[in-house]
């Protein structure tokens, strides 16, 4: 089956040898692709509704791959077993993903390795992990179509971050590359849509985005 640029990347960063939850699976492409990378990967597929699951069982039916991925329904992490050491959950809004983490917090906490692919409010996402017990070991970019998307990994540990590596992500501060630069330029680019868009009264909102024009300014131009 075929799977989108994505989904791939994502598939490419998960360890060898792990055990993955794959929360919000959907048609539960990249769970197939996991399993068969030859990576020694078990998969979990699991999504909330009933529509994605019966999806994902089809697909998998139609693979042959019913002994290597478990479908299992059920609200974020309570789908959880104790063999899973990387949850996965991808394509999704950041706030969305940290109230799937927050739910369920003792859960939350047993899992080794996140690989988390946020649509929007990635600084959020980063916020949350890095103060309950996590560090970000890995980001990388990807693009699928017209878009660039954000893969973070986060990993058990503690590391303190400036708000500039909040902002930017510790790991694409240090890789930059053009991917970085396209990215940015894009929001740099929202950014001015939106300060011309404002009302003069929106003055403090004003401030904050023009700062944050003059910091992406900074990064891509050196
Ligand atoms: C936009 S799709 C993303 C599918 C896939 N993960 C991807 O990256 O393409 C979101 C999926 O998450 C499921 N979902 C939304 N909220 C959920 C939750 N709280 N727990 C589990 N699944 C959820 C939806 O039913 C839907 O199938």
């Amino acid at each position: 089956m075929k799977i989108n640029a994505r989904l791939k990347k994502i598939g490419d960063l998960v360890e060898a040898n792990s055990s993955c939850l794959d929360v919000g699976c959907d048609h539960a492409l990249l769970d197939i692709y996991l399993v068969r990378q030859n990576k020694n990967i078990r998969a979990v597929a699991s999504d909330i509704a009933e529509g994605p699951v019966e999806q994902a069982k089809r697909n998998i039916k139609r693979e042959r791959l019913e002994e290597e991925i478990d479908v299992r329904i059920g609200e974020g992490l309570s789908t959880y077993t104790k063999d899973i050491n990387t949850v996965i959950i991808s394509g999704m809004g950041g706030r969305s993903t940290v109230a799937i983490c927050k739910n369920n917090m003792k859960i939350f906490r047993k899992i080794d390795t996140y690989i988390i692919s946020p649509n929007n409010y990635q600084e959020e996402v980063k916020r949350f992990f890095t103060k309950n017990g996590y560090y970000i070991a890995n980001e990388e970019f990807v693009r699928d179509k017209r878009f660039i998307y954000q893969i973070i990994i986060f990993k058990k540990g503690k590391k303190k971050y400036t708000k500039k590596e909040y902002f930017f992500g510790p790991v694409f501060l240090m890789k930059k590359g053009p991917l970085f630069r396209e990215y940015y330029e894009k929001e740099m680019k929202s950014r001015e849509i939106l300060i011309s868009l404002l009302p003069n009264s929106f003055r403090y909102k004003k401030y904050k985005t023009k700062k944050e024009i003059k910091m992406i300014k900074n990064e891509i131009e050196d």
